[in-house]
C-alpha cells in the first residue's frame, strides 16, 4: 500500500530518532548531535552520528545512513511498509488500513487510547484544582518543600478535591465513560451497590509518566499527617501502567541522563523532585518497588552508569542492596551514595545544599567499597574466618560482572581496601572460578551432555565478523604495535616480561611488523625503533604500509577507561597494552575454538572427540582467566 506523504511526515515528526536509536545503541551527546557505536558494522570507536533536529543518522565508518525508517529497515531487516507500520504504532499515528483491523485488537487499542486520554485530562484537572481555594493548602505545602512553580509544572503536580465524586463528575461531563475511568484506575466501586467513587480525594497529586511523557498513573500523598490512611495511595497496575516498566521522572530526566552519562536513582517521588529542583536533573525513582530488570533495560537506553542514593539507615541500605545485583548482572556500572543516618535525599539536599550533594556524588562508593563498608559496620571483618567469608562474597559479586575485563579492577580494589596482597585475592578468585566450572568427567553421560552444550554454545561475539581468509590488521594489533613503536616500557614488557611473539598476532602483516620491531630493538636497543624502521628500505611493502599507517594515522586510544573507571589510570600506556593484548588473545582463542567446534561436527571417533572436548574446555578456561593473566602488576 502506498501511503500519502503527509502521513509519513507525521510519523517522522512524531518520532524522536535519538530515542529510537537509543533502544539499541547507547548514544552520547557530542557537539550538536549524538554519537554511538554503529550497529551495522563491528565498531570499536563510536562512528554512528545522529542528528535529532534533522531526524537522521549516518555512520562515518561504514557509510550507512538515513532517517528513522531506514534505521529500522537496516536494523531489523524490515521492508519499507513494515518499518512504517512499526513507527506508526510507536508514534500513535493510525494508518488507513487500521480501520479494517481485527475488531478485538481494535477495541483493546481504543480502551488504551481512552485511558491515556483520561489520564491526561485528569492531570490537567488536578493541576487546575491547585489554583482553587481548596487547593491552597496543598500549593503552600509544595512551596514549603521547595517545589517552585516551574518544578510543579515540570512534574505536573496537582491536588485532588476532597470529595467522593467531584473528579468523576468532571470526567463524565468531559465525555468519558465509567469504563474508561475504571481502566485508568481513577475510580473505585462500592461493594454494596457497585456505585463508583473517586480513588484520590484531598491529596497532593504526583502524576507518573512513561518515558515518552504520557501520564500512566498517580501517586497521591495525604495532606493530613494523622490520617489513618497510608501516606501515599498509588494508581493500580492497569492497561497503561505496568509498574515494573516505569521509572518515575524518566521523561523529565532522560536527556540529561544521556548527556551527563549517568543517572541518579532515589526511592521516592519527593526525593526525585527535590534533587531535580536542586539541579540534579538526571534523577529518577523506583517509587517504592525494588528495581526490576525491565526498569534497568529502559534506563540502559540512556546510560549504563547508575548512582543509587539510599537513606542512611539499615532499611535504606538493604533496599539499595536489592537493586545492586540486578544492575551489576546487566552490566551497569553502579555507584552508591550513602547519606547520613536519618536523612533522605530530599532532606539532605534541602538542609545542606546542592554542593554537599555534589560532594556526596564524588565520594560515591563502588559496589565493592559499599559491601566492604557494610561488612565492616556489621563487624564481619574482625575474625579471620569471617573475613575469609566476606572476601568470598566480594569475589562472587565481582564474578557477576559480565565484562570480565573489569574483574581485575575490582580485585585490585578489594586488595587495596582490605590491605591484602593482590596475589592473594586473585589466587582466591582463580580458585573460586575453577570450583564453579564443571570438571571434565570421563563418564559417558556427562560427556554427551558436555559435548552437546559445547556445540550449542554460540560462536563467541568477539570474532563473529572475522573472516580468516581476508583478514586485515585488527585495531588491537594496531594499538599494540603503536605502543611497541612509541613507548619503550611497553616494548620491553612485550618482548621480555610477557614474551609475546609473532604468533600472538592474527593478521600476517601485524606479525611481520612485530618481528621487525623486535629485531630492531635487539640490534639497535639505544635508538627508538620507529626511527630505525623508518630508515630501512628493505621492508616488505605491506609491512611498510602498516608502519606508516600506524605512525602517521590517527591512533584511537581506547575510550573504555574514560567511560568506565573512576579515575584515568596513571600508567595509561600499560593499561592500553594490557587491554589490547587481552582482547587480541580473546579473538585468537575464539578462532581456535571455532575450528575445534567444526572438527567436532565432522564425525570423529569417541576418543578423538573426547580429546577435542577437553581441548575446548582448556581454551574456554583460558578465555575466562584472561584478565588475570594480563594484569599490569606483572608488567
Ligand atoms: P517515603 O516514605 O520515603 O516517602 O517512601 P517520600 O517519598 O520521602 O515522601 P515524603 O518526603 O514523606 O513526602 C518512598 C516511596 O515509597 C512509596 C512512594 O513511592 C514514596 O515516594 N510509598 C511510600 C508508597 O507507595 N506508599 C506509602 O504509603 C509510602
Ligand atoms: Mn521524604
Amino acid at each position: 500500500m502506498l501511503y500519502p506523504e503527509h502521513l509519513l511526515d507525521e510519523i517522522r515528526q512524531r518520532t524522536d530518532i535519538v530515542d529510537l536509536i537509543s533502544e539499541s545503541v547507547q548514544l552520547k551527546r557530542s557537539g550538536k548531535g549524538y554519537l554511538g557505536l554503529c550497529p551495522f558494522h563491528p565498531d570499536k570507536k563510536p562512528s554512528m552520528n545522529v542528528n535529532a533536529e534533522l531526524g537522521i543518522f549516518k555512520c562515518f565508518s561504514c557509510g550507512k545512513g538515513g532517517n528513522a525508517f531506514h534505521f529500522l529497515m537496516n536494523k531489523l531487516g524490515l521492508s519499507f511498509p513494515e518499518a512504517i507500520r512499526m513507527l506508526a504504532d510507536r508514534a500513535g499515528v493510525p494508518l488507513p488500513e487500521d480501520e479494517v483491523k481485527d475488531p478485538e485488537a481494535l477495541a483493546r487499542h481504543a480502551r488504551k487510547e481512552a485511558a491515556y486520554l483520561i489520564m491526561q485530562k485528569a492531570e490537567t484537572y488536578y493541576r487546575e484544582q491547585l489554583k482553587q481555594f481548596s487547593g491552597q493548602q496543598t500549593y503552600a505545602y509544595f512551596m514549603r518543600r521547595g517545589f517552585d512553580d516551574d518544578i510543579q509544572e515540570l512534574f505536573g503536580l496537582g491536588f485532588s478535591p476532597d470529595s467522593w465524586t467531584q473528579t468523576l463528575q468532571f470526567l463524565t461531563s468531559s465525555g468519558f465513560s465509567d469504563q474508561a475511568m475504571e481502566d485508568a484506575g481513577l475510580i473505585l466501586r462500592r461493594e454494596k451497590d457497585n456505585s463508583p467513587y473517586d480513588r484520590f480525594r484531598g491529596r497532593a497529586m504526583f502524576p507518573v509518566h512513561d518515558h515518552l511523557g504520557k501520564v500512566v498513573g498517580f501517586g497521591a500523598r495525604r495532606m493530613v499527617e494523622d490520617d489513618a490512611q497510608p501516606k501515599y495511595i498509588n494508581s493500580p497496575q492497569s492497561l497503561i501502567y505496568d509498574k515494573s516498566r516505569i521509572l518515575y521522572g524518566l521523561a523529565q530526566a532522560k536527556s540529561s541522563i544521556r548527556s551527563l552519562g549517568y543517572a541518579i536513582l532515589t526511592e521516592g517521588y519527593a526525593d526525585t523532585i527535590s534533587l531535580v529542583q536542586a539541579g540534579f536533573s538526571n534523577t529518577v525513582a523506583s517509587s517504592g518497588t525494588a528495581l526490576t530488570t525491565e526498569q534497568l533495560q529502559l534506563l540502559s537506553r540512556y546510560s549504563k552508569k547508575l548512582y543509587i542514593v539510599y537513606d542512611g539507615d539499615a532499611a535504606g541500605e538493604q533496599a539499595a542492596l536489592r537493586g545492586i545485583d540486578l544492575a551489576i548482572e546487566q552490566g551497569f556500572d553502579v555507584r552508591l551514595i550513602a547519606l547520613p543516618e536519618g536523612e533522605d535525599p530530599d532532606s539532605f539536599v534541602r538542609n545542606r545544599g546542592p554542593e554537599s550533594f555534589r560532594r556526596a556524588i564524588e565520594l560515591a562508593m563502588t559496589i565493592i567499597q559499599f559491601k566492604i563498608e557494610s561488612f565492616r559496620k556489621q563487624g564481619l571483618l574482625n575474625s579471620p574466618a569471617e573475613k575469609a567469608q566476606a572476601i568470598r562474597s566480594l569475589i562472587e559479586t565481582v564474578a557477576k560482572i559480565p565484562d570480565i575485563l573489569q574483574h581485575d579492577f575490582y580485585i585490585q580494589q578489594i586488595s587495596d581496601t582490605l590491605h591484602l596482597s593482590y596475589g592473594q585475592i586473585s589466587h582466591l578468585y582463580d580458585e573460586l572460578r575453577k570450583a564453579s566450572l564443571p570438571s571434565i568427567n570421563a563418564n559417558r553421560n556427562a560427556f554427551a551432555i558436555q559435548k552437546k552444550a559445547i556445540q550449542q554454545t554460540d560462536v563467541p561475539q568477539a570474532t563473529k565478523n572475522i573472516d580468516l581468509l581476508q583478514i586485515s590488521v585488527l585495531p588491537e594489533e594496531k594499538e599494540i604495535l603503536h605502543l611497541a613503536l612509541t613507548h619503550e616500557p611497553s616494548l620491553r614488557a612485550l618482548c621480555i616480561k610477557l614474551n609475546i611473539t609473532k604468533q600472538a598476532f592474527i593478521s600476517e602483516a601485524a606479525g611481520k611488523l612485530y618481528d621487525e620491531i623486535i629485531l630492531a630493538y635487539t640490534q639497535h636497543g639505544s635508538r627508538p625503533v620507529h626511527i630505525v624502521l623508518s630508515e630501512r628500505n628493505d621492508l616488505e611493502e605491506t609491512v611498510r604500509e602498516l608502519l606508516m599507517d600506524i605512525l602517521f594515522g590517527k591512533v584511537i586510544a581506547s575510550p573504555k577507561w574514560k567511560e568506565f573507571n573512576v579515575k584515568f589510570p596513571e600508567n595509561i600506556e600499560e593499561r592500553l597494552l594490557v587491554e589490547a593484548l587481552a582482547s587480541l588473545r580473546l579473538k585468537h582463542l575464539d578462532i581456535e575454538l571455532n575450528a575445534l567446534r567444526r572438527q567436532l561436527q565432522s564425525g570423529l571417533n569417541q576418543e578423538d572427540e573426547m580429546k577435542i572436548v577437553s581441548m575446548i574446555q582448556t581454551l574456554m578456561q583460558e578465555r575466562h582467566d584472561i584478565p588475570l593473566k594480563f594484569h599490569t602488576s606483572k608488567l
